[in-house]
């Protein structure tokens, strides 16, 4: 099924200079960009996408982290895009995330984790009205 899935090269990567080879992951893969950002995220839209997090331990880190630098936020589409994507990221720690992932290959720590992508088709409903006001 085509589905669509937000993606959001972390500012970790971004300063690392890493963009080009992480959107090149997803280009061979024939996903397709519909919606490409460089741009800040405020502090309301990383509190909206976030929500879930709410009152854990990392959670004030983790929206300071995000809101500290310029991320490169996108839109793909593709057969099964959000599942597709998410095996290309590898797991949410580097540590643990397979080598030929996005994460595994470039990730150091768990805070600064590379890139965020949807974890199902209504998170990406969500979180592309939170970043592109869809
Ligand atoms: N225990 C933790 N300590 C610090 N940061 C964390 C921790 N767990 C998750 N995070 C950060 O919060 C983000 C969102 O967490 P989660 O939704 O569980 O992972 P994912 O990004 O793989 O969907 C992660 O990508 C990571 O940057
Ligand atoms: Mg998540």
């Amino acid at each position: 099924m085509n589905q669509r899935t937000f993606i959001m090269i972390k500012p970790d990567a971004v300063v690392r200079g890493l963009i080009a080879p992480i959107v090149a992951r997803f280009e061979a893969c024939s996903l397709k960009i519909e919606r490409m950002e460089l741009g800040n995220v405020t502090r309301e839209q990383a509190e909206a996408s976030y929500a879930e997090h709410e009152g854990k331990p990392f959670y004030t880190g983790l929206v300071a982290y995000i809101t500290s630098g310029p991320v490169v936020k996108m839109v793909l589409s593709g057969p099964e895009a959000v599942t597709v994507c998410r095996k290309l990221m590898g797991a949410t720690n580097p540590r643990d995330a397979a080598p030929g992932t996005i994460r595994g290959d470039f990730g150091l720590t768990l805070d600064a984790n590379i890139i965020h992508g949807s974890d199902s088709p209504e998170s990406a409903t969500r979180e592309i009205a939170i970043f592109f006001g869809e």
